[in-house]
């Protein structure tokens, strides 16, 4: 526990501490050019802050130190916080407002149906054949989503992924048809293979020193590199790695500015932690993995600091946009990743969504306040945009 200090605000962006332990109020920490900036929760103000020696920042990862703000806070009956939320006041004060453009809807193109089919896990979701995607993004287009995120399930999987690259792909396809259509909307595609791969995983699978069999990481590159080019070369505006392959980032941008696609833009699925949650979606996708798990490349939901580091490096490697994956239960890294920069999406996944569903279904909830409220504090922890299976939904309510 951090010894408490007292910061005093100054509008010019300085502040004294001292020490003192009355009226607490928490905020980050974080490190910059040898000061540090403290932002208040509670008022969204910005100030610099000089730390006394008695405390110590590791400068990787931010912390949480609770600091008093002097001669700020006073207590009741001076200071009632009902009153910033009388009915009519409150709407003024409202910190984040989720809107449509904050949206973005993830699609399934399944080139094994003909018809839209319901998945199973995730009540409300479709796999859509290529011929009807076009008219479904329409749907979106006129409720007011600007973006969409393509997961492909090809007629052909094998240990290489071939169909991931195919000019003809299922993906590639839903792009062209989705681009020709609505040029405006903004068509991101999840570049990875396990949709692809006959064993389920997200690359190219081999032996390694242990003899165990496991994703390999510069060969599974190289495949992530063609992904990416034949997306772009149907016309993504966003390529969106999901692989968590050490330098996917890098590859793929050499790999596209190479080929001319210096405007095609990486979404990195940054931090992509190894989740339960990703149930209903493997279903979804037939993405489910025939032996092991994803554990050697997506990370143990137990580490923050790691989760920072592996945005970090996305971010020097040149990504454009960085991911938090899941979204609900890692707001706290979120915000942490938001500090570096960089626009930053949170993906309520599949498991997110159909518990919601779930629930609601079952009268335990309701949904369109649950939905909302998840999206909003999404937001409010730092999310530029949020990935939503509730995309649809939202934007009718919004
Ligand atoms: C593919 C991928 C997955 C998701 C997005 N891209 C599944 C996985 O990593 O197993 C999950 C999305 C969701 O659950 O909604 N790598
Ligand atoms: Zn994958």
């Amino acid at each position: 526990m951090p010894p408490f200090v007292t910061v005093g605000i100054a509008l010019t962006g300085t502040a004294e501490i001292s020490e003192n332990n009355e009226s607490l109020y928490a905020c980050k920490v974080e490190p910059r050019t040898g000061k540090y900036i403290a932002r208040l929760f509670s008022s969204g103000m910005t100030i610099l802050v000089a730390l006394p020696d008695n405390i110590t920042i590791n400068t990787m990862h931010l912390q949480s130190v609770i600091i008093n703000v002097r001669g700020t806070v006073r207590m009741f009956p001076e200071r009632r916080m009902r009153r910033v939320r009388s009915r009519n006041v409150q709407p003024l004060l409202c910190e984040t407002t989720l809107t449509k453009n904050d949206l973005v809807a993830p699609l399934f193109v399944d080139e094994t149906t003909t018809a839209p089919k319901p998945i199973e896990s995730m009540p409300g979701q479709f796999r859509y054949p290529v011929d009807g995607i076009a008219g479904i993004a329409g749907k979106m287009w006129e409720r007011g989503i600007r973006a969409v995120l393509l997961f492909g399930i090809p007629s052909h999987k094998d240990d290489a992924a071939t169909s991931a690259y195919d000019t003809d792909g299922i993906v590639q396809q839903a792009v062209r048809r989705i681009k020709a259509a609505y040029p405006g909307m903004v068509v991101i595609t999840d570049v990875c293979a396990c949709e692809y791969t006959s064993h389920g995983h997200c690359g190219i699978v081999g032996g390694t020193r242990s003899g165990e069999k496991d994703l390999l990481n510069d060969e599974s590159l190289l495949l992530m590199n063609r992904i990416a080019i034949s997306h772009a070369e149907a016309g993504a505006d966003i390529v969106a790695p999901s692989c968590m392959l050490d330098g996917m980032v890098h590859s793929i941008r050499t790999a596209l500015d190479d080929e001319g696609y210096e405007d095609v833009l990486i979404m990195s699925y940054s931090t992509k932690f190894s989740s339960a949650l990703y149930g209903p979606f493997r279903e979804a996708a037939e993405s489910g993995f025939s032996f092991g798990d994803r554990s050697t490349y997506q990370m143990n939901p137990a580490n923050g600091r790691e989760a920072y580091l592996e945005s970090r490096l996305d971010m020097d490697e040149g990504a454009d946009i960085l991911m938090v994956k899941p979204a609900g239960p890692y707001l706290d890294v979120l915000a942490e990743i938001a500090t570096l920069g960089l626009p930053v999406a949170g993906y309520q996944v599949s498991g997110e969504y159909s518990m919601i569903k779930a629930a609601a279904e079952r009268g335990w909830i309701q949904e369109k306040e649950t939905v909302l409220e998840s999206l909003t504090c999404i937001k409010r922890a730092g999310a530029d945009l949020v990935i939503t299976y509730f995309a649809y939904d939202a934007c009718g309510w919004l």
